[in-house]
């Protein structure tokens, strides 16, 4: 009997943790998006944060990524670097080897080119950072690009080769 009554009330102690416990969580201040939360952002829900953006029309917070800069942008980093290096031969009517550079949808739409999150699969990181200078691009008798340039692609392509913008 006096066993029952402990078990029971236990019981109710313990119900009124759980619903105290629960009713703690109701809590405030839902995650403000023009904070610059896009710093925590960028762990991982820059990512999430990136492809919002590109459907746009969620508003003008979600349309508008603040640079991160520990994030390399398609669109503000990376094709202003293909446009003044290789569109000049890569692009819909000159596309050397059927390679066009000159858009998103083309880099992505060859297989092989750029493989996101890897870029040993990638063959435009293995053209640009080819030894043999016969076969590097861009094409001679051009120089190299830079470490720097070099660098903003590899990233770009480790962070997954989103199409991603900021400003
Ligand atoms: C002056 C013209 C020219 C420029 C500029 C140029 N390319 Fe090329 N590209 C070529 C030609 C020609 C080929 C095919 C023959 C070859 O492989 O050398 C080619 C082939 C390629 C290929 C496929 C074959 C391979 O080597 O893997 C890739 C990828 C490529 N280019 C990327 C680039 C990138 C990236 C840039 C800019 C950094 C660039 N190219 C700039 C002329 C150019």
């Amino acid at each position: 009997m006096k066993q029952k009554t402990l078990l029971s009330v236990s019981l109710i102690f313990l119900l009124f943790i759980i619903v105290a416990g629960s009713c703690k969580k109701t809590d405030p201040e839902p995650v403000v998006l023009t904070n610059p939360a896009q710093s925590t952002g960028s762990t991982g829900s820059t990512g999430s944060t990136g492809s919002t953006g590109s459907t746009g029309s969620t508003g003008p917070t979600g349309g508008t990524t603040v640079c991160d800069p520990d994030t390399v942008y398609f669109q503000n980093d990376i094709l202003p670097l293909l446009q003044m290096y290789c569109v000049a031969c890569h692009n819909p009517s000159l596309h050397e080897d059927g390679v066009d550079l000159s858009s998103y949808s083309a880099i992505m739409g060859k297989d092989g080119l750029v493989e996101p999150c890897d870029y040993h699969e990638s063959e435009l990181y293995e053209a640009i950072t080819e030894s043999d200078v016969d076969d590097r691009m861009p094409a001679a008798p051009s120089p190299a690009l830079s470490a720097a340039n070099i660098l903003k692609i590899k990233t770009w392509i480790m962070q997954c080769a989103q199409n991603n913008q900021c400003n």
